[in-house]
């Protein structure tokens, strides 16, 4: 039995689009933000009486399709450590309320963390965050803390995070401004696929990345906050505009994410510096520095109720204890 906890992480650089959907190897590399105050607690105990694995998230059962993807991890853990036991998994989403970023990526992540351990794997980060990978995409940046990059490889072996700044020493925050709390409409796995086999702009998508990626990383090597923002903002709208150019276009954002995305540029024409980004839902997220907090949030609770609005700073890597 073990226990495992991880921080979710938001893409600065988006991953919007697999070459191999089996192994989930990205389309392109990646580069994101662990949070400290959005997380997943799971517990995984091989038992050799049980004749089906047991899956419960927040006190309840999945469903199956969720249900179908933990039991994927499962089964890669048990073929590497040779074990036949069914298993039981308990998982608790720390997010605020039902925040709707109670995010695959914490959840893999923590869960290939404690069912590895549990079933007597002793895998380092990287192996760990190549498992975590097999279950979602995302999880494999949240074994690491702070700053981290997904090089996207070209097979199992070589598509995995690595930490490019796991103690983040400069005053990044992000600011998590909470529209919706209903399950997304089209999941991530079925609107990058999507956007890879519709849109004409995914050849210029990669190309952005590929871009976005050195910048990126020269960014946060003269911790620049302004220019990491400016460049993760161009970065997201230019992945939402894959969903737009699909075919059929379809796109995350509704009324609420433009007014914010309105907010966000009106406190930008008035000298405060401050850049969105927005996952596969409406919810946007808010990076600045640390001494523009409260003024960045005076001025959405203006327009929006302030339990809506959630602060992070830079999280830490994955947690592990073997019981
Ligand atoms: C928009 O990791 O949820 O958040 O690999 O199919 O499970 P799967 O997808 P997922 O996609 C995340 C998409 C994103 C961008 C990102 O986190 O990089």
């Amino acid at each position: 039995m073990a226990t495992a906890k991880a921080y979710t992480n938001i893409a600065l650089v988006k991953y919007w689009g697999k070459k191999d959907a089996k192994l989930i190897i990205p389309q392109t590399d990646s580069l994101s933000l662990t949070l400290n105050e959005f997380y997943t607690t799971t517990t995984v105990k091989f038992n050799s009486q049980l004749n089906h694995d047991i899956v419960k998230v927040d006190e309840r059962f999945l469903d199956k399709e969720d249900a179908a993807k933990v039991i994927h991890v499962l089964n890669i853990v048990r073929s590497l450590s040779k074990t036949n036991s069914f298993a039981e998994v308990t998982s608790i989403n720390n997010v605020p309320t039902a925040a709707g970023l109670a995010s695959s990526a914490s959840a893999f992540a923590a869960l290939a963390g404690a069912a590895s351990t549990a079933a007597g794997l002793h895998l380092s980060r990287r192996e760990l965050s190549r498992l975590a990978r097999r279950g979602s995409g995302s999880a494999t940046r949240s074994i690491y803390g702070g700053l981290v990059e997904w090089q996207k490889g070209t097979d199992d072996a070589s598509s995995f995070a690595k930490p490019i700044d796991e103690d983040v020493d400069f005053p990044i925050e992000m600011l998590a401004v909470l529209i919706n709390t209903k399950k997304k409409k089209i999941s991530s796995r079925s609107g990058m696929q999507l956007s890879v086999s519709t849109s004409p702009y995914y050849k210029a998508w990669q190309e952005v990345v590929a871009h976005d990626m050195v910048a990126i990383k020269r960014a946060i090597k003269e911790k620049d906050i302004n220019k990491i923002g400016h460049i993760a903002e161009e970065n997201a709208l230019r992945m939402h505009a894959l969903t737009l150019s699909a075919d059929p276009a379809f796109t995350y954002f509704n009324g609420e994410t433009l007014m914010i995305i309105n907010a966000v540029e009106d406190l930008r024409n008035h000298g405060i510096n401050c850049y969105y980004t927005m996952d596969a839902g409406p919810n946007v997220k808010i990076i600045y520095d640390h001494k523009d907090r409260d003024k960045i949030v005076t001025r959405l609770t203006d327009i929006i109720d302030s339990d809506r609005l959630v602060v992070s700073q830079p999280g830490p890597g994955i947690k592990i204890w073997n019981e």
